[in-house]
């Protein structure tokens, strides 16, 4: 397990990777961050749409402490002084439902380039962006920090989901690709002692991805399930917040697995 500093998560100069922030559950982390990080803070957003993105950048400018935003910018690791940062943060977020139409047999050779974008988003891009953050921000010293501990605080947090253990009928690229993803932030740790990773599963939260996976599903049981999974569905800010919570206290283990009603109790039937 990755050693823990004495410093507490949110104070020290930090740098957040975040991707996926253009809406939803990304943008709702981006903003929470912003309002608890006490120091300096540069926050590195990433998604398709310019229009999403800029509205979390304005809601950041907003909502956030002005004292201690640095930028918003979107250029993964352009710009990026690793040397300047006490924390470096790698939110690993964005991800797509894929087709959710189609069950395990419905799947042939004609879908092969669908089913290698979609491993390719979900998967590889995942694995490719820790690479990077790991050679980008190694376990050095650090010279002009004013803190005390001399060594580079590093967090990769990665947003999962009950597909990863639980499958579901026509979710089998979700399913499988929350899966791997879960598996190679769990290698990271191992391999990685020096970083603390953390798999949050976040509930059901009532954003796009929700409703896309219900309106799209042929599965009578899969509708079933994601209608239960509305009725009980937190706010992005919500599972935002109690992540930071959760961050804060400083107690997973590095690699483990949490899941928002963990935290918060499952709710109960009334
Ligand atoms: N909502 C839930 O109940 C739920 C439950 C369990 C797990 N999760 C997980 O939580 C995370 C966030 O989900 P969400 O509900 O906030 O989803 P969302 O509302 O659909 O947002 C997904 C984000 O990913 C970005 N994205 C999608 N496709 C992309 C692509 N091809 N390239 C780059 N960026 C792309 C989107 O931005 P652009 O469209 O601008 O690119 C958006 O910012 C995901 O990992 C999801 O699997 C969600």
């Amino acid at each position: 397990m990755a050693n823990k500093t004495t410093e507490s998560f949110f104070d020290a100069p930090a740098v957040a990777i975040i991707t996926g922030a253009s809406r939803g559950i990304g943008r709702a982390i981006a903003i929470e961050f912003a309002k608890r990080f006490t120091n300096r803070l540069l926050l590195v957003l990433t998604g398709r749409s310019e229009k999403g993105l800029q509205e979390t950048a304005a809601k950041i400018r907003a909502d956030g402490d002005q004292g201690t935003i640095e930028g918003v910018i979107e250029d993964l690791f352009k710009g990026i002084a690793p040397g300047t940062y006490g924390h470096a943060l790698l939110v690993n977020n964005a991800a797509s439902s894929g087709d959710v139409s189609k069950y395990v047999r419905d799947w042939d050779t004609t879908a092969m380039k669908t089913i290698e974008n979609y491993l390719s988003f979900n998967v590889i891009s995942p694995l490719l962006l820790i690479s990077k953050f790991l050679s980008s921000f190694p376990n050095s010293k650090l010279d002009n920090l004013d803190r005390n501990s001399t060594t580079m605080r590093r967090t990769i947090v990665q947003l999962t989901s009950m597909s990863a253990v639980l499958p579901t009928e026509c979710m089998s690229l979700y399913c499988a690709g929350k899966a791997a993803r879960e598996m190679l932030h769990n290698v990271t740790a191992l391999e990685e002692p020096g970083i603390r990773v953390l798999n949050y599963a976040k509930g059901p939260v009532d954003t796009a991805m929700l409703n896309h996976l219900k309106e799209n599903t042929a599965s009578s049981k899969t509708t079933e399930l994601i209608t239960k999974s509305m009725e009980i569905a937190v706010s992005p800010e919500k599972t935002a917040s109690v992540l930071c919570g959760y961050l804060k206290q400083d107690e997973y283990e590095s690699g483990s697995r949490i899941d928002l009603f963990d935290i918060i109790g499952f709710p109960k039937s009334e």
